[in-house]
Parts: structure tokens; sequence; C-alpha cells
């Protein structure tokens, strides 16, 4: 029995809009994931793995029309245009959801509607908050169960609270002679809309990943960064990660690159380094709240990873292979005839024979990849071999660090300290991954993507910077986290890697963790603190001193071109850019002109 009113009549409502056939509580149990599983597995939605080799897991192929998250197709809904900023997609509220009720009338006929309540952070955490998805796709249901806490506990805790209403169809009734498919969608009218005043999210028509998984993406970062402003905290596109020294003293770190620049494998780094550990909370978003003490304190919303499988192998990411081992669910991969699964890069050999995510027998002579670039593992996160033992505290854990990186070839060094919490939202504001020759695009082209967040952030760019600086004004200082920027990535002008990069990473880490301790091993540039020659343990390395001079050097005349890309960037702002990043610019542009002549 439902005690919430407002979740019943809302469910009412939707189920009127809607028409299911029938309604069903998710209750979270085993049993009932089991038989979901059961009935994906007979209408060929699921592949059932080979038990001996995968127990209790599955392969899932998705409609080739519907493999990501579509950025064009997803909206930001403000009363006021400006509300929602020029980085987002924008429609007014009432026409929207005119539109939208259109596709909605009916959407789920002869089919089931579920109701997810689901918690997003650990139950009954402070930081935690409870959302409600309903949708009519079993796939959906399943992965919701891997990558949140969902079912009955979560109504016990809801009681006759708030929660976040999100409703989702993939947009394709069974009525007359319409059959169902394995993968039923709406390619060509998807819809990932989000109410930013009504803290809603209404999508339609997609059934993949951050689409349709709408705790993720939607709720923990669009309409949780305006709850964020409004309640004082951060929701960010961040990993999180604990960190411990030969000494046993640990810290925790939360850092955000943009989509596919190796979060996952950072936050389950294996240290290459003697007498360090790495541990792993979260790879890819983090809320953070102010505790009694002062200090910033994360928490993981999530339950599960979904991560990108193709590249992931034993020697990339380890931990995230053997947190893979069971109860997982993988979308878009190949299948091996022995009932298992692969895909690019999994092992330096490829398989003689396979089943792509096509459903196409596949060989090593096959034009076509085995697996999907964007196909996923869904598994759950209590499973990784490095999991923080606090990673479902409900106070969250103490933030020390915060970092921002991206692919940088040239001009960015391997890592820079902020001078302080200004300058670090400076650094955010203008996150970057430039292009390479093998992407499209020209090469040296820069994408900014401020604090990781382009895609996700659900209000006005300009405002969220300043809420950043909001925070570290109202925070006492000397307890606020220290920012710095990382760069794995910079190559030498012929286009050769200067670091090696993956467990290699955890010797800027260590760095990191000493900068935190208040070490004095950095020296200034004109573009923050970078390690003093010598400063960055290359102990078991075989690295050059001119590599590791190249590695740190910071060209003026490059961050000239930079400063004049960050001025470009920031004009798209207005008026709405607070004026204390302009004046971050503008110092380093003077230091800049210092240091040249
Ligand atoms: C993700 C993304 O799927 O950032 O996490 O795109
Ligand atoms: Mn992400």
């Amino acid at each position: 029995m439902v005690t919430n009113k407002r979740l019943r009549q809302w469910v009412q409502e939707m189920a009127d809009l809607c028409q299911p056939e029938s309604v069903h509580w998710c209750d979270g149990s085993q049993a009932e994931y089991d038989q979901f599983c059961q009935t994906c597995v007979t209408t060929g939605t699921f592949v059932r793995l080979n038990p001996e080799l995968k127990p209790n897991s599955y392969l899932c192929r998705s409609d080739p029309a519907d493999v990501a998250r579509v950025e064009n197709r997803t909206f930001i809904c403000s009363r006021n245009k400006d509300d929602a900023g020029p980085t987002n997609n924008w429609q007014d509220p009432d026409e929207m959801k005119d539109t939208l009720r259109k596709f909605y009338r009916g959407c789920m006929k002869g089919r089931t509607m579920y109701v997810i309540p689901y918690s997003m952070g650990p139950l009954g955490s402070d930081i935690a908050r409870i959302g409600v998805e309903i949708t009519d796709s079993l796939y959906v249901v399943t992965n919701m169960r891997i990558m949140t806490r969902m079912g009955q506990k979560v109504l016990d805790v809801l009681g006759d609270g708030p929660f976040i209403p999100c409703l989702h169809s993939v947009g394709r009734p069974l009525t007359g002679d319409v059959k169902d498919v394995p993968w039923p969608c709406d390619a060509e009218n998807k819809f990932i809309v989000h109410f930013p005043e009504e803290k809603m999210v209404w999508s339609y028509g997609s059934g993949y990943g951050g689409n349709a998984l709408l705790g993720k993406k939607c709720f923990s970062l669009r309409i949780a960064s305006v709850m964020a402003r409004e309640q004082g905290w951060l929701a960010e596109h961040m990993l999180i990660l604990g960190i411990t020294n030969p000494k046993g003293e640990k810290k925790y770190i939360a850092a955000a690159f943009p989509s596919a620049c190796g979060k996952t494998n950072l936050a389950m780094l294996i240290p290459t380094l003697p007498g360090w550990r790495v541990e792993t909370v979260g790879d890819d978003i983090a809320w953070m709240k102010f505790g009694a003490d002062g200090r910033l304190y994360a928490i993981n919303p999530e339950y599960g990873f979904f991560g990108v499988a193709p590249g992931t192998s034993m020697e990339s990411n380890r931990n995230a292979m053997l947190t893979m081992t069971k109860n997982s669910i993988f979308t878009n991969v190949a299948l091996t005839p022995d009932g298992d699964v692969w895909w690019e890069q999994m092992t330096p050999d490829k398989p003689p024979r396979l089943s792509s995510w096509l459903g196409h027998p596949w060989t090593p002579e096959s034009d076509e990849l085995s697996s999907h670039p964007n196909a996923r593992f869904t598994a759950p996160a209590g499973q990784c071999p490095v999991i923080d033992p606090a990673w479902e505290d409900p106070q969250g854990v103490p933030i020390s660090a915060i970092l921002f990186g991206g692919r940088r070839p040239s001009t960015v060094p391997l890592v820079h300290q902020a001078f302080n919490w200004q300058h670090g939202t400076f650094l955010g504001s203008v996150v970057s991954s430039e292009k390479t020759a093998a992407a499209e695009g020209s090469v040296g082209s820069v994408r900014r993507d401020p604090f990781a967040m382009l895609p996700f952030c659900g209000y006005h760019m300009g405002d969220y910077f300043a809420h950043w600086l909001k925070i570290g004004k109202k925070a006492d200082a000397e307890k606020l986290p220290k920012i710095f920027y990382v760069n794995w990535f910079r190559k030498t002008p012929e286009g050769r890697w200067l670091w090696p990069g993956y467990g290699e990473n955890c010797r800027v880490l260590k760095w990191i963790f000493e900068r935190c301790d208040g070490v004095e091993n950095a020296v200034p540039t004109s573009i923050g603190y970078v390690p003093a020659a010598g400063a960055i343990d290359t102990s078991g390395l075989k690295i050059t001193n001119d590599d590791m001079r190249e590695l740190l050097r910071v060209e003026p005349h490059d961050w000239m071109v930079e400063v004049a890309g960050i001025r470009d960037h920031f004009m798209q702002f207005g008026d709405r850019l607070p004026p204390a990043l302009w004046e971050e610019l503008e110092a380093l542009d003077r230091r800049l002109r210092k240091a040249l002549y």
C-alpha cells in the first residue's frame, strides 16, 4: 500500500495519459529482478550469458538507431529562456508539455507501466534524494536496479516526503497489428526534457543509457544541479576516490573530466608506487555538501557503474573487469560462441568468431566493429574489488582535493594547482579537450567543456560559475578542497605520448596528496603552482629528465593563444559571466605578458 498521496496521484495521472494495460509497482527484490530478466530472455531483449562464465548476466542489443545520449534532443525547459543559457537547448515548458502529451497519449497501450521508486545516495542519508521513474521498458527497470537503490525500501523511507517525478516511455504502443520488438523505441521522436522549476523529467522515444535511466544524468546532474544551487551544495560530474599513503594516511579526491577521458580508469587505478592504495567511491557523479565541521563531504549517488566497455581490459582497468564478472548487463557488445562477451581491446588477440552487437557473424577480418563504441557494462558498485569501505557512508567522505582535466596534446602541463578557490573555479570554467588527428575536426581545435558539465548543467552556465564562487566565499578557505588541473595526454610535437598514464598517474596523485599537506614542492608560474623539479616521484619509471621538463613546461606563447580562446568562450555567457572570472582571465593575461617581456 503506497501512502504517499502525491505519488499515488501522479502515477494515476500518468496511467490515464499513457493508458498501459497494467501498472506494476517494483518491490526491488531479487526474485522480481530475476523474473524480469527471464521475461527479457523470452522476448528476445536479453541473451542469457553462460552461467559458468558470467553468472546471472545478460547481453542486450539495442536498436542501431538508439545507441547513445542525444544532446541535440535534450532540453532544459525553464520558464525563461535566459535561465537555460547558451549551452542548453530550450523550449517553453507549456509548449513542450503540449507536444509531449501528444506523444505520451496512449503510448503504453498493450504494455505494463512499471513504477520504480529509487534513492540517489545511501537510503536515509541527508545528502541523498528520492526519485520515482515510470517506464514501460524492462531494460530500464533491470538497469535501474543495478544503478540505484530501488523498490519498497525506498517507499518506506519516502513516507509522505518529496520525490522527483520522472516519466519515461520508449514510445511504441502495442495496438492493432503492431508486434513487439526486442528493443522498442521511437528513434524519430526522441525527447529528453527537464523542467527545472518543477523538478521533473519527461523522456520519450529512447531506451538507452542516460536518455532512459533517469536517475543518472537527468536527475543526479541536470535537476540536482538546480537543487544544489538553490540549497547551497554541489552536484557534479565527478568521480570520487580514496587514496592512502604508505603511512596509512588517507585522503579523498573528486575529479571532473569530460566524457571518455578516463574517469572510470582513474577511480579504480592500481598504483604502481609501492605502499600506495586507491579505493573507489564513485566513477561518474558526486554530490557534495558541507559538514558540521566546515569541510566538504561527497557521496556517490549511484549504486552501480554504467561504463564504456570497448577499451576496458585487464591491462587498462583490471578492477572494472573484476567488477563485471557476475550480476551484470552488457549492452551492444559482441557475444562469443561459448556465451561470454567480448569487445575491442578486451584481449590482445581477437577471438576467431563472434556474433557482433548487430547480431552479425563476425571474424577479425570483418570490416565492422564487433561492439558499438558506446557499448556499456552495467555492474553493481559493491562488486568492485577496491570499493571504498566508506562508499555507502551516509555522511559522505571528506574531500581534500578537486581535479579538473581533459585531453590536451599540447600547452597544458601534467598537473598544476590553482592559487585559491576563485582561481580553481576559473580552471573548472575553462576545462577543455583537444581534438587529435585521429578524431573529426581540425587538429588542435579545442572543445570547452566547463567543469565537464556542458551536457549536464540544468541551468545557465554563467550562474553555475557564480554558484561555485559563492560556495567558496561562504566557506572557511582553510577547509576547502585544493583545486588542481591534470593532463595525462600531453605529447611531443612529433606526436609521442610523454606520460605513461593509467597506474602511473598515482605519481601525480602523490604530489597532490603532498600539496594538500602543505608540502613546499611546487613553483609558482603564470598559470598556477607546478611541481618543482624532482617533486614528481619517478622512482622505478623509465622517463627522461627532458620528458619530465616538457611535461611540466608552461610556454607563455601557447598560453597567450589559450587566453584568446578562453576570451571567446567566456563571451558566450554575456553579462551572466561572473566578473571574478573576467578578473582571473585578465590576471592570467598580465602574468603571461610579464613572463614574456
Ligand atoms: C557517461 C557520460 O555516460 O558522461 O557517463 O556520457
Ligand atoms: Mn559521465
